[in-house]
Formats: structure tokens, sequence, C-alpha cells
């Protein structure tokens, strides 16, 4: 398997993209550690579903918005599993509230848990893979937005388009150190973030309508992309993000 007896922290693993990440990183042979701060039962199913791929997962009590926690995030990973080889700073939220509205609260919330997790995910990973040596994969998951405007989602929107310029700037630092540095940016994505939407026939005919390939992506075909990413086969890509949108971000309104 491509991934044989790599160890892997997925950040927000237990839901949505990050759980199909972390069955896709443990079906190519990787143990796998996940946070949870709430959602300890969803954790330890995954935990299962992932000791009957044959690996070995552990799951800890950890608020990835706090610096502390991501630190013995890393520290339980490398107890259990000797290293850390893959970082996937995946936790996130969004609001859909506009900038007239959007509270302090709602907005540091967007940011501590998408942005500040992912700038000190990569920095306490990061660490742990210089120190280890041989170097290591960090993958932020960020979204067609950390480019694209979304109307109504502005926080949302400057903590995507801040991981887009954490990728570029750490992946250019890091690379000396074989620590590379890459970005996932997703379109609509079938999971609980836009449950909304995929709930309201009309909402989800416009969305569909809007999207080259005519449909939302399933969550494991934003994994299958976190699986290369985290492989051989990626072995030059850094400072860059893959866009995995069906086209959405380049679609014409029939021109
Ligand atoms: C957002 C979704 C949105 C999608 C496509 C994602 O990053 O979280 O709410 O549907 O982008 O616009």
């Amino acid at each position: 398997m491509t991934l044989e007896g790599k160890v892997a922290i997925v950040t927000g693993g237990n839901s949505g993209i990050g759980k199909a990440v972390a069955l896709g990183l443990a079906g190519a042979g990787a143990n796998i550690v996940i946070d949870y701060v709430a959602n300890e039962a969803a954790t330890e199913e995954l935990e299962r579903q992932i000791v009957a791929l044959g690996d070995r997962a552990i799951g800890v009590d950890a608020d990835v918005s706090k610096v502390a926690d991501l630190e013995q995030l890393v520290a339980e990973a490398v107890k259990a599993f000797g290293r850390v080889d893959i970082m996937v700073n995946n936790a996130g939220i969004e609001t859909r509230t506009s900038i007239l509205d959007t509270t302090e609260d709602q907005y540091d919330r967007v940011l501590d848990i998408n942005l500040k997790s992912a700038f000190f995910g990569t920095q306490v990973a990061a660490k742990q893979m210089i120190a280890q040596g041989g170097g290591g994969r960090i993958i932020n998951m960020t979204s067609v937005h950390e480019d694209w405007p979304m109307p109504g989602n502005t926080a949302y929107c400057l903590s995507k388009g801040g991981m887009r310029m954490l990728t570029r700037t750490a992946g250019v630092e890091l690379a000396p150190q074989g620590v590379l540095v890459v970005g996932v940016g997703p379109g609509a994505v079938d999971t609980p973030i836009n449950a909304a939407t995929v709930a309201d026939p009309v909402a989800l005919a416009k969305l569909d309508a809007a999207i080259p390939i005519g449909r939302l992506a399933s969550p494991e075909e934003i994994a299958s992309v976190v699986v290369f990413l985290a492989g051989a086969g990626a072995s030059y890509l850094t400072a860059t993000t893959i866009f995995a949108d069906g086209g959405i971000m380049h679609s014409s309104p029939g021109l």
C-alpha cells in the first residue's frame, strides 16, 4: 500500500470531508490520529472502522483552535506511533452571515477554527517532521473560496484566503527541510456544511446547475486527492492548491 506505516493527523477528522480523508489515508495503509472536541462516540466509531481496515487509530480530546491542544495532538501521535508524516489541517466551520451582521464572536470562531488551527497545526507538525528527519506532507483543506468571493460568507472566505497564503508561504519556507505544503480546494461537497442546501430542492437544483460537472462532490472524491498528495506521486508539489471543484470556479453563466 502506498502509505504503509505512515502516520497521519487529520483535524476535524470525525465528520464530513475529514472523515473521508481519515478513511482514505487508512485505506492506503496509514495509521491515523483524529482530534475531537465533541462527538467522542463518532470518533470511537471511526477508530473501529480504521482498525477494520488493518491500521491503527487514536482519538485525542483536543480543541484545534488552541495551540497547546495542537501540541498535545502531535505529542499523542508520537507517543502512539513514534512519528508524524502527514498533517491534514482540515477542521473548518462557516457561519454564512453577511459582513453587516457577523458578530465578533462568530468572526473569532471562524478565524480560530479555520485559519489559526491551520497556522499552528502547520507549525507543530513541521517542527516534529524536521526533528524526526525525512520530511513530511502538510495538506491544508481550503476551498474554492480561498480565491473566489462567496457573498454572505465573508469571514469564511477570509479564513480560506489566509490559508491560501499560509500554504504558499510555509511551502516556500519549509521546502528546504523537505516539508511540502499543499492546499486542497474543494467546491461544493455533500457534507454537513452543505446540509441545508442539500435538503432544499430549489437551492440544490440552483447549485447543481452552477457546477459544470452538474452535481456536488462526494467526500470521497476530495479524500482521494488528499491520498494522492500524501503519497510518493506528489513529491514535486508544494506551495500551491489543487482545486477539486467540478469546474465551478470557471463556470460560465451561459454566454
Ligand atoms: C463552502 C460551501 C459552498 C462551497 C461552494 C465551500 O467551501 O463551505 O458552503 O457550498 O464552498 O461554493
